[in-house]
């Protein structure tokens, strides 16, 4: 066992931070030997429980719960800033040729390493990720992600129509190859799988279906699409899909809106959708700095809490233009806050927090194994400086509460407030 002294940032089971200033975290494997979360709380509460346990202290720091990105792109890591007019244009020029460079595996192996290093710098411990239609992706990403003991999740991309040569799969070798990769990494360790259709006008009938049964198949493995980004999309899934209902609704009739599915966007749809979304236990990640660097619209948060479904923030690099969930947080503060369009909400600092840690695991069906300091989660957890910058230090140290304290970092912080990264207890 050992323990770390530090302030104290963790979530109640309503999504409230709890903060300690003075705390104690106790780290030691449980029954199965993973290393997890034992004891967190005040120092002076806890620090006589635990005679002979070695303490390491950071005076001055936070430790917090790692960041889990619930929505991001492996293979787009180049693309970032890459600036196109609309969705399809950047998919188009930007995205699907560097997809296409995937098909060479050293070059999966060496951009898995530069992904992975960007998350640890900028304190995410686990991604919901894709990675391009060629099964090799996956195994270049995880097979690194085991070696570093990370909680991963990710899959082939299945794309067989509307979508060039090299990139472009075959329907039913698609199939097969990610049934071959679901029992290769699903379980295997802290990774897990996920069914990966791109988005509905990219697969045909028959590789949605295919995906369906195999989500059918397989109830704890994850999926992961887009849906609702774009007007110029929605229109042309509308001339696809004439009689369904909504966008959203064509993945529930393939048998892919279920729990542990998530959709990336979720921009333009309506109170059925939401409700499809509440009903189904299906998630909407939520993935701002990307929707405005693409122009696509903004989340509307207000209907999100109304309907009440799942939801997480995600940085959908390459669309989106940072890997820091700090400017995630800011983006979805300013998204939500736009209210010209929509209803406009102030979200509290603590539920930006939230939904980038505890309120994303829970759309991952994870709650209680990641993203927060609670007994029995698993110890990927950070340590933060409050003063990391001249500016941030003015500010942090005349916070007159837990949400000033949060909100500095999230309008100021970067990949400098991430000082230490524990992934599975170790640094
Ligand atoms: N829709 C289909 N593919 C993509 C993608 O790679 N990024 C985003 N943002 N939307 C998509
Ligand atoms: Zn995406």
């Amino acid at each position: 066992m050992q323990a770390f002294r530090a302030a104290l940032l963790q979530f109640a089971d309503d999504g409230a931070a709890i903060y300690e200033p003075d705390g104690l975290l106790v780290v030691g494997p449980d029954a199965t030997g993973r290393q997890v979360i034992r004891a967190a709380g005040a120092h002076a509460a806890l620090a006589g429980n635990y005679p002979g346990v070695q303490v390491t202290a950071f005076p001055g720091r936070i430790l917090a719960p790692g960041f889990i990105d619930l929505h991001v792109h492996f293979p787009q890591t180049d693309v970032i800033g890459s600036p196109a007019e609309g969705l399809l244009p950047w998919l188009a020029e930007y995205t699907f040729p560097q997809e296409a460079r995937f098909a060479e595996h050293a070059h999966a192996v060496g951009m898995a390493d530069v992904f992975l290093d960007e998350l640890r710098r900028n304190g995410v411990t686990t991604a919901l990720t894709f990675c391009t239609s060629h099964p090799h992706s996956v195994d270049a990403l995880l097979e690194e992600s085991e070696r570093r003991g990370l909680r991963m999740i990710a899959g082939k991309v299945l794309q067989d129509r509307h979508s060039p040569d090299g990139v472009r799969d075959e329907t039913e070798q698609s199939l097969v190859d990610t049934e071959a990769l679901i029992r290769r990494w699903h379980g295997r360790g802290r990774l897990g799988y996920a069914i990966t259709p791109r988005f509905a006008p990219s697969c045909t009938d028959r590789q949605l279906r295919g995906a369906g049964e195999l989500a059918a198949r397989y109830p704890d493995v994850w999926i992961q699409s887009h849906v609702a980004e774009n007007r110029d999309e929605i229109r042309w899934v509308r001339e696809l899909y004439p009689n369904a209902r909504s966008y959203l609704s064509v993945y529930g009739e393939f048998g892919l809106l279920r729990e542990r599915a998530i959709y990336a966007h979720c921009i333009h749809i309506d109170d059925a959708d939401r409700a499809l979304l509440r009903d189904t236990g299906a998630a909407a990640a939520v993935s701002p700095t990307s929707n405005l660097f693409l122009g696509s619209g903004f989340f509307d948060y207000e209907g999100a809490r109304r309907v009440g479904f799942r939801h997480g923030l995600a940085s959908d690099v390459g669309g989106g233009t940072s890997f820091s969930p700090f400017h995630t947080m800011l983006a979805a503060y300013c998204v939500a806050r736009e209210g010209q369009t929509k209803p406009g909400v102030s979200l509290r600092p603590q539920n930006l927090w939230w939904q980038h840690t505890a309120g994303a695991a829970q759309a991952l069906g994870l709650d209680g194994v990641i993203g927060n300091l609670r007994p029995g989660c698993e110890a990927d957890f950070i340590a933060l400086d409050p003063q990391a910058t001249p500016l941030l230090a003015r500010k942090t140290q005349h916070a007159r509460d837990l949400d000033e304290l949060l909100f500095s970092m999230i309008v100021l912080g970067d990949d400098r407030v991430v000082q230490q990264v524990f992934v599975g207890g170790r640094a």
